[in-house]
């Protein structure tokens, strides 16, 4: 029995230093502590020891078997080290290696300041419609007092898709739009993008409008002032006033233009507002009766006023910006000046 042990006390210590993983590991422990392993095999052995003998060789059985499970726990904890060593290598980040940069994006100026022309007169109740960018000729011209063959239609270098189909040369087909859906009192504002042949450092074939319109009983030029006083100094500063020229809509009448006292100079004069001290910046009015008509509304009852601001203009008089393109070009040196 002795013999037998320490043969294979050697047998094991060999092959334990063959054992370098969780597969071979157990392996060794099938060879060694297995049901049919070599340990129990010693134990069966014992029948054949003398019977006097057996005691003796039973503990020396077991001392043996204690041993073998020592070496097997050591040699587990041994490989558990090892294989995490290696996970935790293969696994490993290199903290020092610079990071990927995700870069955000932001908001276009023009629809910072369509927002903040939207927030300004949703302040004092006005609601936002949306209407079509193609339009019939009868909204976009004739309801609007633009009769066919009409001066003012020239005023407008117009993009026909069809006969009698345009794209719309200005937010105005709104009015007629909203004024055919609901009845005063009327409150609306109708941002979107208008379409004219006009290229050059202060116009684009295709540019951005916001309409505004009021219809109720008893709405004067004074509302109107009084709107676009707010508005103007909401967004070019608290002293900054307004004064209305006379001027000339086929939809309006009385027609203004609405120019702001120059935010720059103070009114003194600059190069922003030419020496004058005044900036123009959007078209207005009272609107004209023919239009409310044209809507199945009497004027009689009710009157309206109506302005047409553009958001270009506003954008480059606001951020300084003296070139229309770059508003289109979309040159992200330009457009990340707005982020944030
Ligand atoms: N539609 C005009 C244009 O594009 C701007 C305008 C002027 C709109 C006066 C109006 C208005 O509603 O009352 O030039």
């Amino acid at each position: 029995m002795e013999e037998k042990i320490n043969a294979l006390r050697a047998a094991l210590e060999q092959d334990r230093a063959g054992v370098t993983n969780s597969d071979q590991l157990s392996a060794f422990w099938q060879k060694y502590l297995g049901k049919t392993g070599e340990v129990s095999g010693l134990t069966k052995a014992l029948r054949d020891v003398a019977k006097e003998d057996r005691p003796a060789a039973g503990k020396t059985i077991n001392l043996f078997k204690t041993w073998v499970e020592e070496q097997y726990q050591a040699l587990a904890a041994e490989i558990a080290k090892k294989e995490l060593e290696e996970k935790n290598r293969a696994e490993a980040v290199d903290i020092t290696l610079p990071g990927k940069k995700r870069s955000q994006g932001g908001l276009h100026p023009i629809t910072i300041t369509k927002n903040e022309i939207v927030n300004v007169f949703s302040g004092m109740g006005f609601e936002v419609y949306e209407g079509p960018e193609i339009e019939d000729d009868a909204h976009n011209f004739t309801r609007l007092n633009v009769p066919k063959n009409h001066p003012a239609r020239d005023m407008q270098d117009t993009f026909y898709v069809a006969e009698d189909i345009v794209l719309r040369t200005q937010t105005s087909p709104g009015q007629i739009r909203v004024m055919d859906a609901q009845k005063p009192p009327i409150k609306v504002l109708v941002p979107g993008r208008v379409f004219r042949s006009d290229s050059d450092a202060t116009h684009s074939p295709m540019f951005h409008q916001m309409e505004g319109l009021v219809v109720d009983k008893g709405i004067t030029l004074c509302d109107l002032q009084g709107m676009l006083d707010k508005f103007v100094q909401e967004l070019f500063g608290a002293d900054v006033r307004t004064r209305l020229r006379p001027s000339y809509f086929p939809f309006t009448e009385p027609s203004v233009e609405i120019d702001v006292s120059c935010f720059e100079c103070g009114g003194k004069g600059c190069s922003l507002c030419k020496g004058t001290g005044w900036i123009e910046v959007l078209g207005g009015g009272v609107v004209h009766h023919k239009v409310l008509e044209n809507c199945g509304i009497d004027p009689t009852v009710y009157s309206g006023i109506a302005f047409g601001i553009g958001i270009e203009r506003i954008a480059m008089l606001k951020y300084g910006i003296n070139n229309m393109g770059l508003l289109f070009e979309n040159d992200l040196r330009f457009l990340e000046q707005f982020k944030g």
